[in-house]
């Protein structure tokens, strides 16, 4: 993938003619580490689950791009095999239904989505630590109705038009501040569409702000910044995240960082069994991922394992404090399952506090796939690699034809 960097000013002033704004810190300016934002939810507190769901409208359930968010990173065809696994865990005495599914690191929330679509699981949890990103997942829950009306006001009023008034509202938008004063639900609501208008017309959908706009500054391509703007499509998959979260299937949208969103689970929802919680993280790549998200693993200060601590304390908490069972999903790398400090011990050993919440020792099965993505540069299908690693019982994943052993691994070498 070639990713089109483009160095704009941080804080230039908008463009003559728009609205200027206070000169503050754009939210993905503001902070050097997820750490530092304050958590928030849909609604002031967290939202309890629903005692019953409803299934979702059969044509939008089955929509092949449910997603209103273009992300990098997503991984297309990963959900199905995560359906897999969900599925032929049912058979196991141990696994109950899937209650409640978390992505503590959601991005695009496509492979919630379509859980939630096909029924693999009841309910999802999204969060993430970018208050850009789970602010439009917050709006498009509650509010869906308003943002899509917004959206096609922006559509009509700088899209269609093209050239000028598209890049002047590209420029705007990139430059957008919370102004001082300005009503925490309306912040929210525009941060909401800036993250739409944003991620529609960046390159690659890239929120972070060193990407410039789609068919670039001179617009001499025949992808042009309007090409993935489709209100028509937005329309559709926004009003299907309304309909999820209005019928208890998208149960909250959290903004935090994720040690706080799975430290908050067990408080949260009293009633929920762990056995019936499935956490499925996809973090940021173990490199590059700076110039991709406005929070990344490697905006934090500690230095260990490839300058990504981070990574090694997402490890430890997966290996010895969780109490629910996982899937994550990385990029390939032989250290992540060889290393004892990452991923290479073959058991999830709790420890005492994990064990008070109902956490068990599980295997850890570690293996590989391949899933196909769209190179953006020129719309050809090529593999990727992709590493999933799991405490979902071992004969469960061993019979998912899709998933290859992890050859080369200290594991692999042993069996
Ligand atoms: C690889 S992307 C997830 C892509 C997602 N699976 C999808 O299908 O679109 C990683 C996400 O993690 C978020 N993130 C980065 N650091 C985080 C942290 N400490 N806690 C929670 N989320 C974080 C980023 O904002 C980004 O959206």
């Amino acid at each position: 993938m070639t990713i089109e960097i483009i160095r704009l000013p941080t804080n230039s002033p908008p463009p003559p003619g728009l609205p200027r704004v206070a000169p503050r810190l754009a939210p993905e300016d503001a902070h050097s580490g997820a750490e530092a934002f304050a958590q928030s939810f849909v609604r002031d507190e967290p939202r309890q689950l629903f005692s019953s769901v409803h299934p979702v409208a059969e044509a939008q359930a089955r929509m092949r791009h449910q997603s209103p968010l273009r992300y990098p990173g997503a991984k297309t065809g990963f959900a199905s095999v995560v359906a897999e696994l969900i599925d032929t865990a049912r058979t196991s005495k141990s696994i109950p239904p899937v209650e409640l599914f978390v992505e503590p690191f959601a991005g695009g929330s496509s492979t919630a989505l379509r859980l939630l679509g096909n029924g693999t699981v009841r309910r999802a949890l999204l969060a993430d630590a970018d208050p850009l990103v789970s602010a439009f997942w917050q709006v498009a829950a509650s509010d869906p109705a308003n943002l899509i009306a917004r959206m096609k006001e922006e559509h009509k009023s700088f899209i269609t038009p093209g050239g000028s008034a598209a890049l002047e509202r590209w420029d705007y938008w990139r430059g957008w501040t919370v102004p001082v004063g300005m009503k925490a639900h309306t912040a929210r609501f525009e941060t909401a569409m800036r993250c739409l208008f944003l991620n529609r017309t960046t390159f690659s959908g890239i929120l972070h702000g060193g990407a410039g706009p789609i068919g670039g500054r001179a617009q001499k391509s025949e992808y042009g910044i309007g090409c993935r703007f489709m209100p028509d499509a937005l329309e559709t998959r926004i009003a299907y995240v309304g309909e999820l979260y209005s019928k208890g299937r998208i149960a909250d949208v959290w903004c935090g960082d994720w040690r706080a969103t799975l430290d908050q689970i067990a408080s949260t929802y009293k009633t929920i069994r762990p056995e019936s919680v499935l956490v499925y993280l996809d973090p940021p790549y173990l490199e590059k991922s700076s110039k991709l998200y406005n929070v990344s693993f490697e905006d934090e200060a500690d230095a260990s394992w490839k300058g990504q601590g981070p990574h090694l304390r997402l490890a430890a908490y997966l290996m010895s404090r969780i109490p629910y069972r996982w899937i994550l999903s990385y990029d390939v790398d032989p250290e992540l399952t060889d290393s004892c400090l990452l991923y290479g011990r073959s058991r999830m050993t709790p420890n005492d506090d994990a064990r008070r919440l109902g956490a068990k020792s599980f295997v850890v099965s570690k293996k590989l796939t391949t899933l196909r993505y769209t190179a953006a540069s020129n719309g050809a299908r090529s593999g990727s690699e992709e590493l999933l690693i799991t405490t979902l019982p071992k004969s469960v994943v061993d019979r998912i034809s899709r998933l290859r052993p992890n050859e080369g691994s200290v594991e692999a070498l042993q069996t």
